[in-house]
């Protein structure tokens, strides 16, 4: 059974058309990419895979059920998440599991045995606003995949990132995935994250969004520093820019592996 099947949806805000007929499968143990122009609705469906909205059609089944009755499901990272400034670290991480129902002191040593692989051990008791961009993010992450819940969804994790910051956290999210093979959908602008995470990455049109490429990355590569300068990734990383740009030869080959 596919982790995440968006089938025909359509999404329409009032007279707004956000989502057309769009068509998404995510299968266990898959990184798959979203990549599409600003505003082109990539929160919006995030929303609708999270059940915290509805399609307008179609529908959006997580392992099977629709995605409103399947939100246990998924463990959802929003663009702009947020740690409470006035709870520390731990608190912080803790929370999504105490919310819940997971007892305060469970919930605390279940995020603490993660703190080492997420680069963050010894920070336990400060606040947030003694971490660095790149440790927020990486706290946020772990909130996020301690509910230990099937599909992982990551809407621009690193976006407001500087450059370097954000290449450090891609090539560590990499090596995290090949050890733990979390079902993940990612949102990103940004192609070589999209080219270096993904198994697929699905590119979007502008609004209204639906699926106007499926890029397949090569699976023989190390998911590591020396894959950006490998001509096949390269030559991935262009695919993905001339679906994005509209390169007739590319929306023609829509669907296709
Ligand atoms: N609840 C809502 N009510 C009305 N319009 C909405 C709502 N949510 C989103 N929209 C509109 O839907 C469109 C897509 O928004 P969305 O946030 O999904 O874009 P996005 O692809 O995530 O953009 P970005 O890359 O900038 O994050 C926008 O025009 C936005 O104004
Ligand atoms: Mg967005």
């Amino acid at each position: 059974m596919s982790s995440l099947l968006i089938e025909g949806v359509g999404k329409s805000f009032g007279s707004l058309e956000v989502l057309r007929d769009l068509e998404l499968v995510v299968e266990p143990g898959e990184f798959a990419a979203v990549i599409g122009p600003s505003g082109s609705g990539k929160s919006t469906l995030f929303n609708l895979v999270s059940g915290l909205d509805r399609p307008t059609s179609g529908r959006v089944l997580v392992e099977g059920e629709p995605a409103g009755v399947a939100s246990g499901k998924v463990a959802y990272m929003p663009q702009k998440d947020l740690l409470f400034p006035w709870r520390t670290v731990l608190d912080n991480t803790a929370l999504g599991l105490e919310a819940q129902g997971v007892r305060r002191k469970e919930a605390r040593a279940r995020a603490d045995a993660l703190f080492a692989d997420f680069g963050l051990d010894g920070f336990q008791k400060a606040y947030p606003s003694q971490l660095s961009g790149g440790m927020r993010q990486r706290a946020a992450l772990l909130r996020t995949v301690v509910l230990g819940r099937p599909v992982l969804l990551l809407d621009e994790p690193f976006g407001a990132l500087d450059s370097l910051t954000r290449t450090e956290m891609q090539l560590w999210l990499a090596q995290m995935w090949q050890r733990h093979r979390w079902t993940v959908l990612l949102v990103t602008h940004d192609i070589r994250e999209a080219v270096l995470l993904a198994d697929t990455v699905h590119v979007l049109s502008p609004r209204p969004a639906t699926v106007v490429a499926r890029v397949q990355v090569p699976p023989d590569r190390s998911r590591g520093v020396e894959d950006f300068t490998a001509p096949g990734f390269a030559a991935t990383e262009r695919r993905v820019l001339e679906a994005l740009r509209g390169t007739p030869a590319v929306r023609a080959g829509v669907g296709e592996g």
